[in-house]
């Protein structure tokens, strides 16, 4: 069972990933800024929770050194995909200035594997494919993105000069229990948000944008069967495979709950590319996953939680 060091544990997938984690036999420890340690966790003999901020070196150092770490799971990111250059270039220590403080305490520490969390969403932006490989074209659109493909290619920078194995993960649109309901980002869950508060749900553009949906739990399988596995220096997608335009999403909802609070459209933005829909055949045949929960019965799980455990969601 492997010692796992998770960054920015307490969110939205780490949360669940340090769930799945834990089940496997793991160890883990979850950095992250004070306060946030998820308290379902906290009692469990196998969690360990270490306050701090990635962008200050003695908090990553103090972590680095308390025990060695058979694997990093690099999930803080203080940018969203609607991110503009003031917020990109504010945080650059977090961004980019960090994964080379990082990689230096991997070093310190004897540990050789990173996971880390790129977005299949955004690098490859509007490459003109209808289905993204993982060798395809990266142009993306977005200060989000483009910090995501930078940090990429620092980390395959240090392979070649560290003796660092890295796994970049590119998720597609992930949803599920624990994600923000009033946030700024995940259709689903904001659009099951909206209806629970009896407000209508906002969309950019007219609702023909098509995306992947992938279920969390069907995300934290595949992070754990990449900590399984022996793969060395590789980039996965992870998603469905499958695309479903936003209509298409507020179709099923509506059909979920049995309430419509009303559509209001908006005016599209730029960083909406149209289509964006990612291949997982490498992830399946290099680990045997594959995506289990099929989208309706995945958006009627999480109105079901939301109803059942409204805590998890604020
Ligand atoms: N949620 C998505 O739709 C999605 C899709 C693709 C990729 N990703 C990527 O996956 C990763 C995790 O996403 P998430 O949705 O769980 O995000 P999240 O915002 O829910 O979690 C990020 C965590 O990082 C922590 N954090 C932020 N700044 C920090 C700092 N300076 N020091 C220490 N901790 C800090 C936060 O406290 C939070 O717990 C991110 O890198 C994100 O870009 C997310």
């Amino acid at each position: 069972m492997a010692r796992l060091l998770i960054l920015g544990g307490s969110g939205f997938i780490g949360s669940n990933l340090i769930g799945v984690t834990l089940n496997a036999g793991h160890t883990i420890t979850n950095f992250d800024r004070p306060g946030t340690s998820p308290d379902q966790f906290n009692a469990h003999i196998a969690y360990r929770f270490v306050p701090g901020y990635l962008n200050d070196n003695s908090h990553l150092r103090n972590v680095f050194n308390q025990e060695p770490y058979d694997c990093v799971v690099h999930l803080v990111s203080s940018l969203i995909p609607s991110s503009g250059y003031d917020e990109f270039f504010n945080d650059r220590d977090v961004n980019l200035t960090a994964c080379y403080e990082i990689v230096k305490n991997m070093m310190n520490n004897g540990c050789r594997k990173i996971i880390y969390f790129s977005s299949g969403g955004t690098v490859y932006g509007n490459n003109g494919k209808e289905i993204n490989h993982e060798s395809d074209d990266l142009c993306p659109q977005t200060y989000y993105g483009y910090s995501k493909l930078a940090i990429e290619e620092f980390l395959k920078f240090s392979s070649r000069t560290h003796d660092i194995n890295h796994l970049i993960v590119r998720p597609s649109n992930p949803y599920g229990s624990g994600q923000n309901l009033f946030g700024k980002q995940g259709l689903i869950s904001v659009a099951l948000g909206k209806i629970l508060q009896n407000q209508p749900i906002e969309i950019w553009g007219d609702g023909h944008v098509i995306r992947d949906y992938l279920h969390i739990s069907d995300l934290s399988h595949a992070i754990s069967a990449l900590i399984d596995s022996k793969e060395k220096n590789e980039v996965f997608n992870i998603g469905s495979g499958v695309g479903h335009s936003v209509n298409q999403i507020l179709d099923i909802i509506h059909n979920v709950t049995g309430l419509n609070t009303g559509v209001v459209y908006k005016p599209s933005r730029p960083v909406d590319i149209p289509l964006n829909i990612l291949a997982i055949d490498k992830l399946k045949q290099k680990t045997g996953w594959q995506p289990r929960v099929d989208l309706k019965n995945g958006i009627a799980l999480l109105w079901k939680e939301m109803q059942l455990n409204p805590q998890r969601f604020n």
